[in-house]
């Protein structure tokens, strides 16, 4: 199928949704002797029970490292971790990434504390996107936990990509492959992408450093996960300025299309945030959403980004 005559795309069938699902592996958790994973959705996230991340042997880590294979999402109540060990259960994780665009939490070069006061009109990550993706080396795995957060509202949504892929129909992945897309810091941050002042998204200012303010890395429509050998659609309405070869005008209408299907119900959980809860969840095979309803309250989040590889 040309690419100029792709169909606007639209709301798989039930049968496209149905064999996509087949192949998931969220609704039937393994047989776990450390942790306990309970699904939060039929499409990813499970919420982790049973487990203390600050004191983790080498054969729960193996548990939780397979069930972030299988669920995307992971979900850890009542952890509180102090920052030390926030930075020293992600590095289990992989290589843990400083984060340029803001700066560090006192003392802990590693952590960025996100926070949204109560008179911030934007929130941090307000729209689907995956962290970072304009990075050619974009993060795995993002640790993030709740340090305080509003009583209701701040909640975050997560899709899974595997399933967006999965379910276009075949004509359309046939026509995609091959592609690629042009990440663009400018895209993302706009006018907070030029390091002569400071910008407000949030109370956390974000200053992107001279040398990333032309930052672009192409990257493929769909990845291959590293480890599951699973592809996923990999488009970042937040990052994704134009594919490669094309105009941003020409582009627009195919990525509108992709990032809408990216984004639909069926493929997403939703996360409620308490002080103390952490999540992990897995870039490379889901986008995540900050809901920005809490207007008036403060919301404080510390992130860790572990290092992935070059998407393939
Ligand atoms: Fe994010």
């Amino acid at each position: 199928m040309p690419l100029a005559s792709l169909p606007v795309l639209r709301h798989p069938t039930a049968y496209d949704m149905q064999r996509a699902l087949l192949h998931a592996p969220q609704l039937a958790p393994r047989d776990y002797h450390h942790i306990k994973a309970a699904p939060l959705s039929g499409a990813l996230g499970a919420e982790v029970t049973g487990v203390d991340l600050a004191g983790l042997g080498a054969s729960a880590l193996a548990e939780i490292a397979d069930a972030l294979s299988d669920h995307l999402v992971l979900v850890f109540p009542g952890q509180a971790l102090a920052p030390a060990g926030q930075i020293a259960f992600a590095r289990r994780l992989g290589p843990v990434k400083t984060w340029p665009y803001a700066r560090p939490m006192p003392g802990y070069p590693e952590l960025t504390e996100l926070v949204s006061g109560p008179s911030d009109i934007h929130n941090f990550g307000g729209g689907w996107h995956t962290d970072s993706s304009t990075f050619p080396r974009p993060p795995a795995f993002t640790v993030l936990q709740c340090i305080e957060g509003p009583d209701a509202g701040g909640d975050t949504s997560f899709a899974n990509q595997y399933l967006a892929w999965e379910s276009l129909p075949e004509a359309v992945r046939g026509a995609l492959a091959g592609l690629r897309l042009i990440h663009a810091t400018s895209k993302g941050f706009g006018d907070h992408s030029r390091s002569t002042g400071s910008s407000h998204v949030t109370t956390t200012p974000v200053l992107v450093p001279a040398e990333h303010e032309g930052l672009e890395s192409s990257h493929p429509v769909a990845r291959t996960h590293p480890v599951t050998g699973r592809k996923a659609l990999y488009v970042n309405a937040g990052f994704a300025d134009r594919f490669d070869g094309w105009s941003p005008h020409q582009s627009q209408p195919l990525l509108d299309a992709l990032a809408a299907h990216g984004g639909i119900p069926e493929f997403t959980c939703r996360v409620r945030w308490r002080p103390g809860t952490l999540v992990v969840w897995d870039n490379r095979c889901c986008l995540h959403y900050a809901h920005n309803d809490y207007a008036g309250q403060r919301r404080v989040m510390r992130r860790a980004v572990v290092e992935g590889e070059v998407p393939l």
